[in-house]
């Protein structure tokens, strides 16, 4: 059993738990992940690590609220324990000294882009990171990113907050500027990650995308994760998460992730039904 060290509401509907797990926080690199199961009866589900603290012996997960095992595992506090925490897995992002860096984190993404962003700066490059979120009311972990990149850029969709638009529209303007961006790193949603791909397709900047959202296992086995980049098959799990995101053929993933959705939505109709939960 892995035993809950710290639980945190950074949001409404995110939430981060530390997890006592010291093998796993010896081995962790930016860009990989773990496979979590709650309890014996529980799904598999693979979730990025957002934190590890060699010392402690700890790993920190963030992770929002989307069908019945992030729910239940929201219902857990510090004291508590999961049965299972596997990993790390996946490879890790790629770190090198390229220049200048632009770190590019979707909604709960901040949390898997600032492991990468701190590597980046520890390496030497310039990095420049934007992070959006829908509203002000979804917005965290602000100065933990700025504190790992020379400049911070914050976007709500509504206005909210900061600056009103999407992530795309900042990261244009930095490939228009006159500062040279070598990397772009996008995460979050995969519609974001598509856009922000097709955003720096022109300027001929490679851009790194993680294929998180698609994974379902997170171990090899389900085939759920298949991709195409570059016209061959990939998975996810083991060949990735990271891709280059001009390569990924974005139709196909759009069509395998809407495959369970219904599954997914009956499941948790079901989970709320048997403990009382108004829908
Ligand atoms: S998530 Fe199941 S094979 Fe990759």
């Amino acid at each position: 059993m892995y035993q809950i060290l710290l639980k945190q509401d950074l949001v409404p509907n995110i939430h981060l738990l530390k997890i006592e797990a010291p093998k796993i926080a010896r081995k962790a690199q930016p860009g990989q992940f773990v496979v979590i199961r709650i309890d014996e009866k529980g799904e598999r589900i693979p979730l990025t690590i957002a934190d590890w603290d060699e010392k402690e012996g700890s790993v920190t997960i963030v992770f929002m609220e989307v069908g019945t095992t992030t729910h239940r595992l929201a219902l857990l506090n510090a004291g508590d324990s999961i049965a299972d925490f596997v990993g790390p897995l996946g490879l890790p992002t790629h770190i090198d000294k390229f220049g200048t860096v632009v770190c590019v984190a979707g909604g709960f993404a901040v949390a898997t882009i600032m492991p990468i962003a701190r590597a980046m700066q520890e390496k030497g490059n310039e990095v420049i990171s934007i992070m959006g979120a829908r509203n002000k009311s979804l917005v965290f972990w602000e100065d933990e990113l700025r504190s790992v990149s020379n400049q911070l850029i914050v976007t709500t969709d509504d206005g909210s907050y900061a600056r009103k638009g999407l992530v795309t529209e900042p990261l244009k303007e930095l490939l228009e500027g006159n500062e040279r961006i070598d990397r772009v790193i996008a995460i979050g949603p995969s519609i974001m990650m598509k856009f922000c791909a097709e955003t720096t397709q022109p300027f001929g900047v490679k851009t790194i995308v993680s294929l998180n959202p698609i994974m379902v296992d997170g171990t090899g086995m389900c085939g759920c994760c298949r991709v195409s980049v570059g016209g061959i098959t990939r998975f996810a799990c083991v060949d990735g998460p990271d891709f280059d995101g001009h390569q990924v053929d974005w139709n196909l993933l759009f069509a395998r992730q809407r495959i369970y959705l219904d599954e997914e939505k009956s499941s948790f109709e079901q989970w709320q039904s048997q403990h009382g939960i108004p829908s």
